[in-house]
């Protein structure tokens, strides 16, 4: 069982958080039998909390869901075109960029490398300073290891009307 496909069937059976409904435990124990495992129940509750600091990591810019917005009205320094700001969403880490009056770009503000928070772009490059990475701040790719992975780059979608941006997960 991956935790992706505990996190969904979380989502989809469980309407208070902390609760394990009977739908739930048949889950857990329907995944554990396709794996040839055996498990009681107090040991299938156990594997939940397993998934959901998993999901805590993959919110933070591996492979989430959902969105999450932003008023940039609130945002002062992206009331410019370059202006950029640091900002926690969806438990998410990011640097968010104002490409042009109406494109905003969204990185993982989580380095690469070791998990450091990359600084806000300098002369087009997001530093990370625990151990000199640099990433473009066009599109997250690296321009200076020992990172060798981008940075993560989220979709987002600006409403101009209502000035709010919305980034997808
Ligand atoms: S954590 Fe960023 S360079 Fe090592």
């Amino acid at each position: 069982m991956n935790c992706s496909s505990c996190f969904q069937q979380r989502s989809s059976v469980e309407s208070t958080p902390g609760q394990y409904s009977a739908e739930r435990r048949e889950f857990l124990y329907k995944a554990a039998s396709m794996l040839g495992i055996t498990i009681s129940a107090g040991a299938c509750i156990s594997l939940v909390p397993a998934c959901e600091q998993t999901q805590v990591n993959t919110s933070s810019g591996m492979m989430g869901t959902g969105s999450a917005t932003l008023d940039i009205a609130s945002q002062s320094a992206l009331q410019r075109v370059g202006g950029a700001v640091r900002i926690a969403l969806n438990n998410t880490q990011l640097v968010i960029i104002r490409t042009s009056m109406t494109e905003f770009l969204a990185l993982s503000a989580v380095c690469t490398h070791a998990g450091c928070l990359v600084n806000l772009p300098v002369g087009g490059t997001l530093s990370c300073d625990c151990h000199g990475s640099q990433f473009s701040a066009t599109d997250g790719r690296v321009l200076n290891g020992p990172a060798a992975v981008p940075l993560r780059r989220y979709t987002t979608s600006f409403n101009s009307m209502t000035n709010i941006l919305t980034i997808t997960f």
